[in-house]
């Protein structure tokens, strides 16, 4: 049996790791849309709450792309980047990388382009795979931050192809030492590049809202702003179904439907609950098999839970139990009293305090949601003291 079939066999869900291949869902007109956007040299930012599938998307558009030989394809994930040297480095090492696949033309590319901070090259080997790596000296007195910035519309130029530059978990910049200078030195240089595409965003929806949609902020109206849906329930009941079918097993579409809306279309949740649910099939699978594996999910996540429910005062608490029980207009005399909120001038401190931890949703046009379905269905099980 091939390898691939093997792993399928084990795991025909995947969650909490980019969703490629087999493991990828629709999605077409995103596609489309940040296809069209890199092509066309637009730059784009991606806005969705925690787990919707950005990096997924954005990694299954470089990947379609970097089969085109007029594109260089650099996607970095700045997450463990705390300092501005750390992102310079993260970000050398990856744009350089997408020039360059194999270690001597790696080395010869960055003594090229950024000879000037004493590159160092590293190269490691477990036995799988060779990896290499540079690291810069930014003490050195001659180095211009301007030559790594520029770096992505240098090679473009000289090299006559265009470059996509991703950076993933951008949120990050926001706690750098100077992050307004930061960001205003990288948005002076972005912008004038023309052969380069730049790609931003990241898990922080609310930090993210305040680096883009802020508009005393650098980066303010940067390009476009993609608000990432979530995959439609067809799309991923379908899915469902294949997957189960794939690997001899059985779900009806309407089970499949029923799954897809009890963790209200979460992609990642999705497969998870899927996931839990096959591993419970012998053959064919049932609404107990389904509502068990739920209820493992939601206990498996209730201590993280409760250590949630006890970072929030008693009037976020009950905020929450308000958006559960489907409040409108929490300013309403009745609503404030039947949920002890206190005085209506409290209610928007409560749901910026709730936002800005990502808790609670507030999208243009749409109603306040708490972005974790698992959480709801945990808050609808649990015995109130109101
Ligand atoms: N197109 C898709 N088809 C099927 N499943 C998907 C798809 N996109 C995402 N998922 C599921 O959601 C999970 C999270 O995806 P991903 O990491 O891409 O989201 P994200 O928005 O980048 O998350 P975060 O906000 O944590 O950075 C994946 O592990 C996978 O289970
Ligand atoms: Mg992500």
């Amino acid at each position: 049996m091939k390898k691939e079939e093997e792993y399928n066999e084990a795991m025909p869900f995947a969650y909490g790791k980019i969703a490629e291949n087999k493991d990828f869902a629709g999605r077409e007109k995103d596609i489309e849309h940040l296809t069209a956007n890199f092509k066309g040299h637009v730059n784009t930012t991606i806005i969705s709450p925690r787990r919707w599938g950005k990096t997924s998307l954005v990694q299954h558009v470089l990947t379609m792309l970097s089969k085109d030989k007029k594109y260089y394809t650099a996607k970095v994930d700045i997450f463990n980047c705390r300092t501005e040297e750390q992102f310079f480095t993260s970000y050398v090492n990856a744009i350089m990388k997408a020039t360059a696949t194999k270690f001597d033309a790696f080395t010869q590319a960055v003594k090229q382009y950024l000879g000037s901070f004493s590159p160092k090259f590293s190269i490691s080997d477990d036995g799988q795979k060779v990896d290499f790596s540079v690291s810069l000296d930014f003490h050195d007195k001659n180095y211009s931050i301007d030559d790594i910035l520029d770096l992505p519309q240098r090679i473009a130029t000289d090299k006559k192809k265009n470059f996509i530059v991703c950076i993933d978990e951008f949120q990050t910049v926001n706690e750098y030492d100077d992050p307004i200078g930061f960001q205003r030195k990288l948005r002076a240089h972005w912008q004038l590049h023309n052969s380069v595409s730049y790609c931003l965003f990241g898990s922080k929806r609310h930090m993210l809202m305040d680096i883009f949609g802020n508009y005393e902020m650098p980066f303010y109206r940067f390009g476009d702003i993609m608000f990432l849906e979530k995959i439609p329930e067809d799309v991923m009941s379908k899915f469902v179904v294949k997957r189960f079918k794939d690997t001899g097993k059985t779900i009806s579409p309407k089970l499949a439907a029923e799954l897809v809306r009890m963790v209200d279309l979460h992609p990642y949740y999705i497969q998870q609950l899927a996931q839990q649910s096959w591993l419970r099939t012998a053959d064919v699978c049932s609404e107990e098999i389904v509502k068990s594996a739920c209820n493992s999910i939601v206990a498996q996540l209730s201590l993280l839970f409760s250590n949630l429910m006890d970072s929030l005062t008693p009037k976020q608490i009950n905020f929450l139990y308000a958006i559960v029980d489907g409040v409108d207009n929490f300013s309403s005399t009745e609503v404030l009293k039947k949920y002890s909120l206190g005085t209506s001038a409290n209610i928007k401190n409560l749901r910026n305090a709730l936002v800005s931890r990502d808790i609670v949703d507030l999208m243009p046009g749409k109603k306040m949601e708490i972005q974790d379905p698992m959480f709801v269905l945990w808050l609808k099980g649990l015995k109130r003291p109101i």
